[in-house]
């Protein structure tokens, strides 16, 4: 395998482009290169060429951008109607989408079925019985469901899905009990899914994952007697946000999957492998350009107040985790200053980075926050103080296209009443 062509490359753009996008579609604005998003999901499918890879909408669900990777081969995971809809208006086949979620409400499930789904996660005995009556009422004949299993497993990473107590699926030592004994007409058990973590960066984790949940589907479809058509391994494919993280070692992620699969080849057949990733998939596809309003000193800090922050960027407030800040087009000094920049809102918890080093940074100049892609529209405070919504751009070879125009305030405030 060539390394080189398994790694996602970073956001590259120059300075030039950076600085006529800002004054092009005003600040803040979010652009996302759609080669390096296309290229990480060529780079996954070449590194792992059983695996169906699904991209996780929620990390950013702009339809422009679940269309460009869809059209290089990537399918959807969707956990709304919202969701759904872009995924289909995307071009996405229907028979290349899942529909996940811990509390689907009866809308969500029809409209799930009426699209022909590939399937159904199902992630509670009431959920089954709903999508048993809903498909009935429906007329069709068969759902396919994926059981959601919260394993034991401990991984380390940031957010954890799986090991406790938990709202997102069927505990592991029950779920045979709990769903053998429902009779079930419409609903078509095929295989399990387990999504444990978000932001994993251990790829022996990932492969040892791999493992548990083959194990686990084939030790279900018998116990349970459904014959396994697919697993999925659920996702969160990590990728360093700062200096001390290193980056995922696809590598080693490719050869021990590899491994696992021939591993159980007897038993994986044509069963469909899925991997749904939202992050690793666009984070560092994209960029947060944000202007420098105001530089400030107090107590020996300087700051940065920007048009950004906490309505169209929380990540940093939010998760405790900082991006890479640059200063766009700003020659750097010999010694860099030291910043604490931020949003514009009133709370202390607008930060978008502390202690940035950064070069001599005036007021008016552009700033980008990396590995904005994902988490980051999607993600924020967008009506906090009741600022413009910000735009979203995609950067192409031929140019680039804007997939969101801003939203001024005064179509997003609601001074009329009814
Ligand atoms: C069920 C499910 N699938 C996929 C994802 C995408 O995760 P990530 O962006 O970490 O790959 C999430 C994120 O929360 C999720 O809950």
């Amino acid at each position: 395998m060539d390394e080189g062509a398994a790694l996602p490359r970073p956001f590259a753009v120059p300075d030039e482009r950076l600085l006529r996008l800002a004054e092009e579609y005003g600040t803040p604005v979010y652009a996302y290169s759609r080669e390096s998003m296309t290229r990480t999901v060529q780079a996954l499918q070449e590194g792992m060429p059983r695996v169906d890879f699904f991209y996780s909408l929620k990390a950013n669900p702009n339809v422009h951008i679940c269309r460009a990777l869809n059209r290089c081969g990537a399918k959807a995971e969707v956990s709304s109607a919202g969701e759904l809809t872009v995924a289909l208006e995307a071009g996405v086949d229907g028979r290349d989408i899942i529909f996940v979620g811990p509390a689907k409400t009866r809308e969500e499930l029809d409209l799930a079925i009426r699209s022909g789904v590939y399937a159904i996660v199902a992630e509670s005995v009431g959920e089954i019985l709903a999508i048993e009556d809903l498909a009935k009422h429906i007329g069709v004949e068969a759902v396919r469901l994926l059981l959601r299993i919260n394993t034991s497993e401990e991984p380390d990473a940031t957010e954890i899905m799986v090991g406790g107590p938990s709202r997102f699926g069927f505990d592991q030592e029950c779920v045979a009990a709990e769903v053998g004994e429902l009779d079930l007409d419409r609903c078509r058990l095929a295989g399990i899914q387990v999504y444990s973590a978000s932001q994993v960066l251990d790829a022996g984790w990932l492969v040892a994952h791999m493992e548990t949940v083959v194990s686990l589907a084939v030790d279900l479809s018998c116990e349970m007697g459904f014959d396994l058509e697919c697993v999925d391994f659920g996702g969160g494919y990590g990728v360093p946000y700062t200096e001390q993280e290193s980056p995922l070692d696809v590598a080693n992620l490719f050869d021990g999957a590899a491994a696992v699969f021939a591993k159980w080849s007897d038993k994986l057949g044509s069963v469909r492998l899925i991997v749904e990733l939202g992050r690793y998939l666009v984070a560092e596809s994209g960029v947060l350009l944000v202007r420098v309003l105001r530089v400030k000193e107090s107590r020996g800090k300087r700051f940065l107040i920007t048009d950004g922050g906490l309505p169209c960027f929380t990540r940093p407030a939010f998760m405790h985790t900082s991006h890479p800040i640059r200063a766009v087009g700003v020659r750097p000094g010999a010694v860099p200053n030291y910043f604490e920049v931020c949003g514009r809102t009133c709370t202390p918890l607008d930060l978008l980075g502390s202690d940035v080093p950064l070069p001599d940074v005036d007021e008016g100049d552009l700033l980008a926050v990396h590995k904005a892609g994902a988490y980051g529209f999607s993600m924020s405070m967008l009506n906090f103080m009741s600022f413009d919504w910000p735009a979203e751009v995609m950067l192409t070879a031929e140019g680039s296209q804007l997939i969101r125009p801003r939203q001024p305030y005064q179509s997003v405030i609601s001074v009329q009443l009814p």
